[in-house]
């Protein structure tokens, strides 16, 4: 992924993360997913009165891409404010679609705090496929 995609990719996290609906947890999360075909799709939060039905940015990001017939993920960016990285379950979930994808971490109070790293040292032994 070249320096332009990454900064594409990193403003479609920023951008969709304005969309997050996090009425009880105030932590708005975007993500945006670069498809091996250079298409982005972007997701963020959403939460529910009912709390344990909220849904990440990631995987709403991953549904996306999916629906649209897309199935491998080459990179992921993640902005929140505090430049954090995904939760296990997200880590799970992308690694199905992408388990040598690179991950983008934003902290969207301060772009310039942006650092990658990789799902597989964010995951190491992924369940995978190869198990079943
Ligand atoms: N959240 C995400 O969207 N992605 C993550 O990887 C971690 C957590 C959301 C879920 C919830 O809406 C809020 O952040 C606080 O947990």
């Amino acid at each position: 992924m070249g320096p332009n995609q990454q900064k594409l990719l990193a403003n479609a996290a920023q951008a969709v993360r304005s969309n997050a609906y996090a009425p009880y947890s105030r932590f708005h999360v975007g993500a945006a997913l670069l498809a091996a075909d250079g298409e982005i799709f972007a997701g963020c939060n959403v939460e529910n009165a009912s709390y344990g039905l909220t849904i990440c940015a990631e995987r709403v990001a991953i549904g996306s891409a999916v629906a649209a017939g897309h199935r491998q993920i080459v990179a992921v960016a993640v902005a929140t404010s505090g430049g954090h990285s995904p939760c296990g379950a997200c880590r799970q979930v992308l690694s199905e679609f992408g388990p040598a994808m690179e991950v983008i971490l934003i902290d969207a109070d301060d772009p310039t705090r942006t650092r990658t790293t990789t799902l597989a040292a964010l995951l190491p032994e992924q369940f995978s496929s190869g198990a079943l």
